[in-house]
């Protein structure tokens, strides 16, 4: 048997029972691709089967509003990605009769699907010929065929895009895909693969060459930014300021009004600055509580953040609302801020 029969018959006998597995619906398809690269497994199903109870169609998510859809999203992370999948489905609504296209290049062009994700769905939806590579994909060939490129240079892109090709049983895509990346999860995996039970020991460059640990290769280091963040909860005759963010990372979600420093302060400092005058200049402001520091790691930023509870009378902010605390919970949050709720009562 050749590397690609023993996948499937590999899949055949270790797969796990997944939600998303047993449909060939391409939007229910769609939506758990598209959690999954945020999130595992574990995490992702309760988010996949929430949503697909709130909007069970497609209409359905087309027509519900983005705070909605922001909400049901509150802790993937990403925000953007439920951006783009709301606003594929009016897409689809609207310019393709409420059906995903069975076409990969019309897929590819839709807002939000890449290269990867448009062979997914052709592939485990319609069963067309498009081999995935995703992470779990570039592991697996790296190390069975040595592939040392880096794979986040264009070289190494190529590489592993032609190849996973290569690979792929035209007739059976689906279930060739499904077990390209089941095996990366289950058996290759990143740390510690199970390779003394591998069923492609017998010819794996990586562990004949004793590499298994140092593939694949990676170029690029990120480089991440420290930002420190003081986030004020202005209390003012039980309502609050809130604000919705309009771009960036968390754009779309609710959040404080926040000042920002390039290096820690501390709360005298804080207090001492120019940036908190321009929020409190002429306004009574009596700081009740400050918490301690919470650290948020996203792919390119370490933010630290801290809360502040402030009771203020004649604040003015222009780009924020006052609204109700009562209400605070119906407005999607980042998960940070959410943290910071888990730690208080709010009252
Ligand atoms: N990760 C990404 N897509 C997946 C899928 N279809 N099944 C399991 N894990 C995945």
């Amino acid at each position: 048997m050749n590397f690609s029969s023993k996948l499937v018959s590999w899949y055949q006998n270790n797969k796990r029972d997944l939600p998303w597995r047993n449909t060939v619906n391409p939007y229910y398809i769609w939506l758990s691709e598209i959690i999954l690269q945020q999130t595992r497994v574990l995490q992702g199903t309760p988010y996949y089967l929430a949503f697909l109870k709130a909007f069970p169609t497609i209409e359905d998510l087309a027509n519900a509003s983005e705070d909605k859809v922001l909400k049901m999203w509150q802790g993937l992370g990403y925000y953007s990605r439920a951006r783009n999948l709301h606003f594929t489905a009016k897409d689809i609504v609207n310019n393709f009769g409420g059906e995903f296209p069975k076409d990969y290049n019309k897929v590819l062009k839709l807002k939000g699907i890449g290269v990867y994700t448009a062979a997914a769905i052709t592939s485990f939806a319609f069963d067309m010929p498009y081999a995935v590579v995703d992470g779990n994909v570039i592991r697996v060939l790296s190390r069975v065929f040595g592939v040392s490129t880096p794979f986040d240079t264009s070289a190494g892109k190529k590489q592993f895009q032609l190849l996973a090709q290569e690979l792929l049983i035209e007739k059976k895509a689906a279930i060739y895909n499904q077990s390209i990346m089941e095996f990366g999860a289950l058996q290759c995996k990143p740390k510690s693969p199970d390779c003394s039970s591998c069923p492609m020991q017998g010819f794996c460059v990586a562990f004949a060459t004793n590499s298994v640990g140092g593939l694949p290769l990676k170029s690029k280091k990120i480089k991440v930014k420290a930002r420190f963040l003081h986030y004020l909860m202005i209390n003012q005759e039980d309502n609050i300021f809130l604000g919705k963010r309009k771009a960036g990372i968390w754009n779309g979600l609710y959040e404080f009004p926040f000042l920002e420093f390039p290096i820690k302060m501390n709360e005298k400092q804080v207090m001492q600055s120019d940036e908190w005058s321009k929020v409190f200049f002429n306004s009574k402001c009596d700081v009740k509580s400050v918490s301690s520091e919470f650290i948020h790691i996203l792919s390119h930023q370490k933010i630290h953040a801290q809360f502040w509870q402030i009771n203020t009378v004649g604040v003015v902010l222009n780009e924020y609302e006052l609204i109700s605390k009562n209400n605070l919970f119906e407005f999607p949050i980042s998960r940070l801020t959410e943290k910071y709720f888990e730690t208080i009562e709010l009252t």
